[in-house]
């Protein structure tokens, strides 16, 4: 198969030299992708700005902002059949981009926001018989929000993770993730390396591409 995953976080910036960003290192998203990839499948990886090494065999797209990230999975997706949402896009982006560097006496403690696009929402109506998997970062048990998330994107299925769990989320190399299905049913991976839980992810992306195929 060809799947395309994005990874990282996306970086909004404000001027030359601050901007607003998240937490997120790109290890499941790279983890994701070396996963594929050992698994035979052609892996299109698009990156934020993170310090990984591409994993061997696969393709690398790299930008820096959410628009850039949207862009890229919009000129990448029709080529794909599998569509891994792994990135932590800001949902908010500074209205106004100095080129200069905003000097602290001309600024008053606010900064004016606008909403970025929500990338897997906008790239829907791409889907035809795509397989589309988003992942849910929250805070606390995920599951109501990251249901909502499930419905509302129309994912084939969602990997939540509560990234305040012990060697869960953000920067670890292990991650303990539950994944909803638009069934209902549920299965909980227990803690185990971002590689593992990425095989694993792999796998149920394998089993449901051969079950829509037949
Ligand atoms: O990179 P690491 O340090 O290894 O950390 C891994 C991780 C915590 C980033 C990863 O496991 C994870 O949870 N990724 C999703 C982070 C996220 O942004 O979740 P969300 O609940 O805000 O978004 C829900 C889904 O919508 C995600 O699939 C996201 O990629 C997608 N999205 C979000 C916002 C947006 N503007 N466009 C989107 O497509």
């Amino acid at each position: 198969m060809r799947i395309l995953i994005t990874a990282g976080p996306t970086r909004e910036p404000l001027d030359p030299v601050r901007f607003i960003s998240n937490r997120s290192t790109g290890k499941m998203g790279f983890a994701l992708a070396q996963a594929a990839q050992a698994r035979g499948h052609e892996v299109t990886l698009i990156a934020g700005p993170v310090t990984l090494p591409t994993p061997d065999g696969v393709t690398r797209v790299d930008i820096e902002t959410a628009l850039q990230m949207l862009d890229a999975v919009e000129c990448h997706l029709p080529a794909h059949e599998v569509y891994i949402s792994c990135a932590a896009v800001a949902d908010w982006r500074p209205a106004v981009y100095s080129p200069t560097k905003l000097k602290k006496a001309g600024m008053d403690g606010t900064i004016q926001l606008v909403r970025n696009p929500d990338i897997l929402k906008t790239v829907r109506p791409l889907k035809d018989n795509k397989l589309f998997v988003g992942f849910a970062a929250e805070t606390g048990v995920p599951d109501a929000e990251a249901t909502r998330k499930l419905n509302e994107k129309g994912l084939d299925f969602i990997v939540a993770n509560d990234v305040t769990a012990p060697g869960a989320g953000f920067a670890t190399d292990t991650n303990r993730v539950t994944l909803l299905y638009p069934n209902g049913t549920r299965e909980d991976l227990p803690l185990a390396s971002k590689l593992e839980i990425a095989t694993a992810i792999i796998s149920r992306i394998e089993q449901l591409r051969s079950v829509t195929d037949c």
